[in-house]
């Protein structure tokens, strides 16, 4: 059993794009420049919202932080929105969601530039993914195909299963892995809280991809020897012996699967500092093309 270790791949590219704004800086250019908006004041959102504004200051982009109170209407987002996307001096910028309930979530994404959508959430850069196209791929997916590229796992030929179709993480993945190339041509099952008889499906799959939420989901006998895991959950659960009053809990149960393995990610510290990475690296695509222009 290998383990995928995501926060050392994370380090090794955010170190690739330090050196990059270094020889931007010595040629006289801009550097990288992105905002993050976020509205209220979830916890965890905070946390990777905070992350993400860090990340920027280590590697030397430049970086704002848009905190909006909970209160804020639709309107007033929008506006927002309008501001930055004609904001010439940034290169690009993500609403971190989940937003406030009376926030039309599919609004606020359509009104971003699709030149600044460094989250690939914008239906143009969604479609142009599917299509294989220059774009910007969702963080989290992309930062899956990079662990598994890095650490070179074969996915041609394989059978892959996704374990849930958000439109974050389970849709987009369900598409890169489908598609020409390396990490790709893969042959691909997406399952879904309507799947019959799931454990059917990831007794059979060569790589299991699982964001569904559910702390240590999936069990030992759930899976078959050799499979690759990729485990994308990330849920709080209360613990009163930590100092934090809780710990971070994956999809996998770990302890059981690992003995199975042959590559998998642990929780924490694999798929989760990939993401940062690879918004990074989007952050830095968005100024490249605009350079370009
Ligand atoms: N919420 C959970 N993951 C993400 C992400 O990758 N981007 C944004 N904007 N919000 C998120």
């Amino acid at each position: 059993m290998q383990l995928l270790d995501g926060k050392k791949t994370a380090d090794d590219i955010k170190n690739e794009i330090a050196a990059e704004v270094q020889s931007i800086k010595a040629a006289g250019g801009k550097v990288p420049h992105l905002a993050a908006v976020i509205v209220g004041s979830n916890g965890a959102s905070l946390t990777y919202v905070g992350s993400k504004v860090k990340s920027c200051q280590q590697i030397g982009f430049d970086s704002t932080l848009v905190a909006l109170p909970e209160t804020i209407t639709e309107a007033e987002l929008l506006d927002k929105i309008k501001e930055l996307n004609e904001d010439d001096n940034l290169d690009g910028f993500i609403v971190q969601l989940p937003l406030p309930k009376h926030i039309n979530e599919e609004k606020i994404l359509m009104a971003i530039d699709p030149d600044k959508d460094v989250d690939g959430f914008h239906p143009t850069n969604f479609g142009k993914m599917a299509l294989d196209m220059e774009t910007f791929i969702p963080a989290t997916p992309f930062g899956i195909m990079q662990l598994l590229e890095r650490y070179k796992v074969e996915t041609a030929g394989k059978h892959t299963v996704v374990i849930g179709r958000s439109h974050i993480v389970g849709r987009p993945m369900s598409i890169l892995m489908s598609r020409k190339g390396n990490p790709g041509d893969s042959t691909v099952t997406l399952t879904h809280s309507r799947t019959k008889d799931l454990a059917e499906f990831t007794k059979n799959a060569d790589i299991i991809i699982t964001a569904l939420g559910v702390p240590e989901f999936l069990k030992g006998d759930m899976v078959k020897d050799g499979v690759v895991i990729i485990d994308v959950g990330i849920t709080r659960v209360d613990d009163a012996s930590h100092p934090k009053g809780y710990v971070i809990k994956g999809d996998v149960d770990f302890a059981e699967v690992s003995k199975k393995s042959s590559f998998i990610t642990p929780v924490p510290g694999g798929v989760g500092p990939m993401t940062i990475a690879m918004l990074l690296q989007n952050t830095l695509l968005a100024r490249k093309i605009r350079s370009r222009k």
